[in-house]
């Protein structure tokens, strides 16, 4: 008595169609997984046989095979418990087996029965929706999560007994649907620009930046406003796409990390790793599972690198792939996965050790030695990834009390989706979007400069001692300046502000 059931296992964010078998032979009790089960899969064996007779169904006093196929991709998790039980169950001939050809099914058994959710439903659901046409049957807490995916039918359910009646025709089960999707109007937290007062500059220079998708570095006292300023970050950048929303909230699901109540992501993410992050925290890692790291967490959002030169070397140096490439690859003897990692980067740090160097009141207690030895913690190859550099200054007490100048996120975030849509236009016919992703042909084509901004690039090149790099990234600012002004020309003003953009070396 053979019975077959879909299920799915991951690969990164991928989901891959898992087939379990059920073998029922007579003889004496036995119960065997094959097909490269990891523990949890091991483990479910008590679960899946407490559940089943917790819930009225007498477990085969038989030999059980569990075949869990194909066996050259590793199988995590708990979800396969509804699966096995569900073939169980089929192959005593207790639902039909015909019912189950196109069905998927993930879920954890409690052992009385219940249906536990699982991470990962959302990729599961990407992948039921590439094969047309099947069904997907989910935990009663991922249905919502399923249903996000167009063009799916999910069916929530809550414990085996109600699946066994579905499967039966016995009872009706209405489909999931989809969570709405939140707008970026929604920030439940209420952060908004509006709360940042006077810096007009540093506010400009944001703008700039998340408008051409451009990697920032802060540089500014205690107090100044740095992370204020970043945490807001998100909430200036454009509204995100159904799919870029799927993908990123992917990334989180796989890592266990959506909110119950919420199968997507509610915003873009904000992450803000400590600087005391591991390599594999910072860039992903692990065996089995392997997990995504913040550069993957933080993809369609903002990674922020507070108190930069705390941070050990080696994490800097690990984090120069990801930005170059917008993915990550992490490789293990079996297999190698990939995550995606597109992050606007923002770091903060402070001018010296204390922190009081550019105050124009508090005193700086370090000597010119320490503040050297501070700043090269920072690798050459790193400050010069940063396009822009900004010096953020004490406010100032009156600028505090003052709206003057005052911009709520929705104003800003107005101009920036502007911008994201000349973008889009420009760089249709290619694989990026943003003006941070060009490469030197595409420099070349969109970045002309005239001659007096040639001339201005000249001279700031050879008086703040700028490479090459820092070279074309001053171009692809001036080209985000040029579009946040309307004009398809870069002007020498926009070449210009650019080249402040530059001041920290
Ligand atoms: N421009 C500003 N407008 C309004 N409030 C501000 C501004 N700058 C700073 N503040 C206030 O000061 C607090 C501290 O700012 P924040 O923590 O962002 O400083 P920081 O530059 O990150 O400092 P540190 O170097 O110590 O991390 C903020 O929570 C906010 O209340
Ligand atoms: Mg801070
Ligand atoms: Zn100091």
């Amino acid at each position: 008595m053979i019975a077959r059931v879909y299920s799915a296992s991951h690969l990164g964010i991928e989901a891959l169609p898992v087939e379990v078998e059920v073998d029922l032979t007579p003889g004496t009790f036995y119960y065997v997984t094959v097909g490269l089960p990891d523990t949890a899969v091991k483990e479910s064996q008590n679960r899946i046989l407490s559940a089943l007779k917790n819930s009225g169904f007498e477990a085969p006093i038989k030999k059980i095979t569990v075949n869990l196929a194909p066996a050259d991709i590793i199988k995590e998790g708990s979800s396969f418990d509804l699966p096995i039980a569900v073939a169980i169950l089929a192959a005593q001939g207790i639902i039909p087996k015909e019912k189950l050809k196109n069905l998927f099914f993930m879920g954890e058994l409690a052992l009385d029965g219940r249906i536990k959710p699982v991470k990962g439903v959302l990729s599961v659901s990407v992948m039921v929706r590439k094969m047309k046409g099947k069904t997907l049957v989910t935990p009663l807490a991922n249905g919502g999560e399923a249903a996000v995916v167009e063009g799916v039918t999910a069916i929530p359910v809550a414990n085996l007994t109600e699946v066994v009646e579905w499967l039966n025709s016995e009872k009706e089960i209405a489909p999931a649907s989809a969570e709405k999707l939140p707008t970026a109007e929604t920030f439940p937290d209420e952060l908004d620009f509006i709360d940042v007062k006077g810096q007009p500059h540093v506010r400009r220079a944001i703008e700039v930046a998340a408008a051409g998708g451009h990697n920032m570095l802060m540089v500014g006292p205690p107090g100044s406003g740095k992370s204020m300023i970043a945490r807001r970050l998100p909430t200036i950048m454009p509204e995100w796409t159904l799919e870029e929303a799927i993908e990123s909230s992917r990334v989180h699901s796989i890592a266990g990390l959506l909110p119950s109540d919420s199968p997507l992501l509610p915003r873009r993410p904000f992450r803000s790793p400590h600087h005391t992050v591991s390599d594999a925290g910072l860039v992903g890692g692990g065996h089995s599972p392997i997990l995504p790291g913040e550069v993957s967490l933080s993809h369609y959002g903002v990674l922020f690198l507070d108190e930069l030169p705390e941070f050990r070397r080696s994490a800097l140096e690990v984090l120069r792939q990801p930005l170059e490439d917008g993915k990550v690859v992490i490789s293990r003897a079996s297999m190698s996965v990939t995550f995606p990692s597109n992050f606007m980067l923002v770091c903060a740090m402070n001018p010296c050790p204390c922190g009081y160097e550019t105050d124009p009141i508090r005193e700086c207690k370090c000597t010119p030695h320490q503040i050297n030895r501070y700043r090269q913690k920072i690798s050459g190859p790193m400050l010069d990834r940063m396009d822009i550099h900004v010096e953020v200054p004490a406010v100032k007490y009156q600028e505090l009390k003052s709206d003057s100048g005052s911009e709520t996120s929705a104003a800003i975030r107005e101009r920036i989706t502007k911008t994201h849509k000349t973008q889009n236009i420009r760089f249709a016919k290619s694989s990026i979007f943003r003006n941070a992703e060009m490469g030197a042909k595409q420099i070349k084509k969109h970045c002309e400069i005239g001659g007096s901004s040639e001339k201005l690039l000249k001279s700031a090149m050879e008086r703040l001692g700028l490479s090459a790099r820092a070279y074309t990234r001053t171009l692809k600012v001036a080209r985000t300046i040029a579009d946040l002004a309307g004009c398809e020309k870069i002007k020498t003003e926009h070449t210009a502000e650019a080249v402040q953009y530059r001041a920290i070396n």
